[in-house]
């Protein structure tokens, strides 16, 4: 097999606080899984990630917090880092949005759409808070309702009655931010990205996309079915990527502008690859630009279903538009929402766990594999303590847990702690290894499709056929009367433990790696196992030396269920 060149980014967390569960299942934790995947493979993988650090949120959530906004960036930057180094997110570079690397590839690339007329100023009225000194983003203009008079309706959209609103027309407008009622409407220049001229051009590439996995094309074609609109790429904010002219000086009437945050963000995947480069001697052309042979390069990007349109329509509109040779999108995995409960993770009402939050309650692993033995592939997924406790003490403890101590505690006490020489594998050695390969081979299909689902639960359904294995092989009941016989069924055991736990790599990191260790394999001998290799169960040197690992897996009690339950929400029975 030929090695490829795998460029994978995971959407980049907004850095106003730490991320719950579900964005972490959506994107970083399957782009990582798969980044492991990959390399297993041996193939030349690229994982790129950062924090999305520009746009309102981040102002308000800098000023609610008494500091600069660089300040807060900073520190959230850190937080945001520490929390997937906790999870084992093995990022290749986790760069910042407000990088200087992006701000010049952003501000180039609209150099580059404005010399290809796909940029226009456009005038328009806008909510000005005079109390606040700013123009007031949408979201942050309340007022009453013009359709239904309810008096606290959203500039973009009223609660009560649904209707879609544009702030302007809101009766008696006030400030979200500061609550003042000293409004007005005034007029402020814009840069439009002319989208709609971009139209056949997108369409023309999605049909072509047929590798996308079916959630990520079907709502890109949904957007393209309703009509690209021209959208405004700048606003009125001081924190951002300011608007420079191809001159190098502030374009006239953009002094207080920058542009827009869902414009910078996804430019940031290119700008991280680059910080990256620069940190490493690497080179950011051979990922992106298909003249320097970036077209080589297969491109994964993972993401929530709401991220869809802005990767499958405005980010290739800014990628096409320029005319250059950038890469673009291979194949784009979209995920549906983890609930809690069916219902919405918030930290207000304190329901649901936040990344950092559940590193103190248990290790990463143990999240890692639930979230993805239950990832929302085929529609929403509801995180419940049951299904968390019934997932980790099933699958984790029992399963692979109790194979791994059983087998090895046994090497311990009954062949002096070495792998058994004596023997030669008959029938259910030979049962064992057919379903072994067929397994590997089924698992990888899962990676390679990004079905997280189903590669778990077949990672699982390996280890129970291990311990079907087990039952066969009765190496306890040999032992007795036939110590050669037991002798095969134990060392064919301990050449499972370590391909279970190199099988395992991708979803449960440092569990596997605390398998191997003990073990003593090598770090070049945990590569993904090809099914055409003879041996496969006969690996592991004769007479090696045979540790049992710790206890691996916690089993989760009814208790801790409870008292989980009352601090995070759930349903008290
Ligand atoms: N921060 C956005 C979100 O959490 C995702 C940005 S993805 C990017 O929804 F490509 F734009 F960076
Ligand atoms: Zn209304």
């Amino acid at each position: 097999m030929s090695k490829r060149r795998i460029l994978i980014t995971s959407a980049l967390p907004y850095i106003n606080g730490i991320k719950h569960l579900g964005n972490l299942a959506g994107s970083m934790l399957p782009a990582d899984v798969y980044a492991r995947f990959q390399r297993l493979q041996g193939h030349d993988v690229l994982y790129i990630c950062a924090t999305d650090e520009h746009g309102t949120p981040a102002e308000l959530a800098a000023q609610a917090a008494g500091m600069s906004v660089r300040d807060y960036c900073d520190e959230q930057h850190q937080i945001q880092r520490a929390a997937g180094d906790g999870f084992s997110l093995s990022y290749d570079w986790f760069g910042r949005s407000s990088s200087d690397e992006n701000k010049i590839l952003t501000q180039g690339f609209a150099h580059a759409l404005e010399a290809n007329g796909l940029i226009e100023e456009r005038v328009s009225q806008q909510v000005y808070s005079v109390d606040d000194g700013r123009f007031l983003p949408d979201r942050y203009v309340e007022g009453t309702c013009p359709h239904c008079e309810y008096e606290k309706a959203r500039g973009d959209q009223c609660d009560n009655c649904g209707r879609l609103l544009d702030p302007v027309d809101l009766k008696h407008p006030y400030s979200a931010v500061s609550g003042s009622t000293n409004i007005e409407i005034r007029d402020t220049a814009h840069l439009f990205l002319l989208q709609s001229k971009m139209q056949d051009r997108i369409r023309e590439w999605v049909e072509a996309s047929t590798d996308w996995p079916q959630l990520a094309r079907s709502i890109a074609l949904k957007w393209l079915d309703e009509g690209l609109r021209d959208r405004a790429i700048t606003r009125d904010l001081k924190w951002g990527v300011p608007v420079i002219g191809p001159d190098g000086a502030v374009r006239p009437g953009f002094e207080d502008k920058v542009f827009y945050v869902w414009f910078d963000a996804p430019i940031e995947y290119i700008a991280a690859t680059e910080e990256w480069a620069s940190a490493t001697g690497n080179d950011a052309k051979v990922w992106w630009r298909t003249e320097h042979g970036a077209d080589d390069v297969e491109y994964v990007q993972f993401m929530g279903k709401d991220n869809v349109a802005f990767h499958t329509v405005s980010f290739p509109v800014t990628i096409f538009g320029s005319q250059q040779d950038w890469k673009t999108v291979d194949k784009l995995k979209a995920f549906n929402w983890v609930t809690w409960y069916g219902g919405k993770f918030s930290t207000s009402q304190q329901r649901g766990v936040f990344m950092d939050q559940a590193l103190d309650l248990l290790p990463a692993d143990y999240w890692r594999w639930y979230l993805m033995a239950n990832a929302p592939e085929g529609s929403d997924a509801a995180f419940t303590w049951e299904g968390f406790q019934a997932a980790i003490n099933s699958d984790l403890a029992n399963v692979l847990g109790n194979f791994v101590n059983r087998i090895t505690k046994y090497t311990v006490s009954k062949f002096d702690g070495a792998l058994p020489a004596a023997g030669t594998q008959g029938e259910d050695e030979a049962w064992m290894e057919s379903e072994l390969k067929a397994s590997l081979t089924r698992i990888a299909e899962h990676y390679e499709a990004m079905e997280f689902r189903k590669a778990a639960a077949e990672t699982r359904a390996l280890w129970a056929t291990g311990n079907e294995y087990l039952t066969r092989a009765e190496p306890w009941v040999k032992y007795k009367s036939d110590v050669d016989g037991a002798a095969v069924g134990v060392r064919t055991g301990l050449n499972l433990v370590a391909l279970f736990a190199i099988v395992a790599q991708p979803l449960i990191p440092n569990t596997a790696k605390t398998i191997l260790d003990t073990l003593g394999i090598p770090e070049g001998n945990r590569k993904w196992p090809s099914p055409e290799d003879a041996g496969l169960l006969d690996a592991l040197p004769h007479g090696m030396p045979i540790q049992a690992p710790p206890v691996l897996f916690q089993k989760i009690e009814d208790a801790m269920v409870e008292e989980w339950t009352e601090r995070f929400g759930g349903e008290v029975s």
